[in-house]
């Protein structure tokens, strides 16, 4: 059943039964009550709403199953709800996934944004006072950095994978309907995000995954790639900031100030699994398993957040160290949620329940 007030702002967050977006709807629905939270999600195998298990009684939270590629089903629940914000995180988005099926991510990344965007300016017809339409997009739009450098708001977009092709190109969208139809707008470009409810196909979470089940650990290519890595909860204070405090038009890049070449950050997961395991020193880095590299891989990522820092005052609360043993942490603890997701049985549950 869906509850409405008169009084409060309805907000839609899209792909809130995924990673980041469950840390941003638990986020909103507990720290604004006068906002109704909308999580649309259409649930697809990243999708899974025991990541919300918390707060899914919570009054102001309300679910909606459905995909944003659909323009009657967008339409329509615009026209009921009058959506004032919109932030957007719904999306295709692994890289690996879209080598192998590059047109699902044009779909869903590209013109799923465009309907939801369409339906944004044909609800409020130029009344622009009070809305907002919020991007979440990566740093990987900019393609890659060599040895030195950091990415930032104003370096140009040169994305290499079909993924980030996907989200260059629903920025630039973003943007067209700010300058065509001044379209009130805001984007974030943000790092690699790790914590707790990833789906295990992204990096921390696969090898954690493994590690407990003595499997080896993939590691493309020489391992001497570099990302910047976030933890998701301060992704999601920084959304927070960003929707209520950020500039129209702006964008904002957000990193961890936090750059790891992918083999030094396996081989410090593997010494802190053996030891939160009890395993014999050494024993999970026995596992690493040097494998054909990712075509078209980026080499390094990295993130000049100082525009959000000085104008909004947003920086990193989690060290690494700290960040990743919390993700270590709770991972053993769900045991059943990575089970669940591997073996897709969150899907066939809740699938039953919203029929
Ligand atoms: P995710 O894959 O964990 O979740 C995506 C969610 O979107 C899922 O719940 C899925 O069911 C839903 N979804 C997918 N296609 C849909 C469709 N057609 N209609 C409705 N719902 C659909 O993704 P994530 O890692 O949480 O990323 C969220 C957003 O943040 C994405 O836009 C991504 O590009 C961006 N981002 C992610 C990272 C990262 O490190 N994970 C970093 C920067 C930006
Ligand atoms: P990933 O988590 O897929 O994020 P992204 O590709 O968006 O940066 O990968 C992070 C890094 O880890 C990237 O350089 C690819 C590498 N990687 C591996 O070496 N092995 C793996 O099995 C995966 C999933 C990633």
């Amino acid at each position: 059943m869906q509850k409405k007030s008169n009084s409060s702002k309805n907000i839609l967050v899209t792909g809130g039964a995924g990673f980041i977006g469950s840390h941003v709807i638990r986020r909103f629905v507990t720290k604004y009550p006068d906002y109704q939270i909308y999580n649309l999600d259409a649930l697809t195998y990243a999708g899974n709403l025991e990541n919300l298990k918390d707060v899914e009684n919570e009054e102001n939270y309300h679910f909606l199953q459905g995909n944003i590629t659909d323009e009657d089903f967008i339409n329509k629940i615009f026209k009921e709800y009058r959506f004032e914000g919109v932030i957007h995180l719904a999306a295709e988005s692994h890289v690996d996934r879209s080598i192998n099926d590059p047109l699902a991510f044009a779909k869903t990344n590209i013109l799923g944004t465009m309907i939801l965007l369409n339906a944004f300016k044909e609800l409020w017809d130029k009344d622009w006072k009070g809305k907002r339409f919020y991007h979440i997009s990566t740093d990987e739009v900019y393609g890659t950095l060599g040895k030195t450098g950091l990415f930032k708001e104003t370096t140009s977009y040169d994305p290499n994978s079909p993924y980030s092709a996907s989200k260059a190109s629903s920025d630039h969208f973003v943007r067209a309907y700010g300058e065509t139809y001044h379209l009130p707008y805001v984007i974030t470009n943000c790092s690699n995000n790790y914590g707790a409810n990833q789906f295990p196909e992204k990096l921390i979470p696969l090898f954690i995954h493994n590690i407990i089940h003595h499997k080896p650990l993939p590691v493309y290519g020489d391992g001497n790639y570099t990302r910047d890595w976030l933890y998701v909860i301060d992704h999601a204070i920084a959304i927070d900031l960003v929707y209520h405090k950020g500039t129209d038009k702006e964008t904002y890049n957000i990193g961890g100030f936090n750059e790891w070449k992918n083999i030094d950050l396996v081989k410090l997961l593997c010494q802190h699994m053996d030891e939160k395991l009890g395993r014999e020193k050494g024993s999970s880095e026995q596992l690493i398993t040097y494998v054909k590299d990712r075509p078209g891989h980026d080499l390094r990522y990295a993130i000049d957040a100082s525009k959000i820092n000085k104008e909004l005052d947003w920086s990193p609360t989690v060290t690494f160290e700290e960040g990743l043993s919390k993700t270590i942490d709770w991972y053993l603890k769900n045991e059943e949620w990575l089970n669940n997701v591997t073996s897709g049985a969150y899907q066939k549950y809740y699938a039953k329940q919203y029929q």
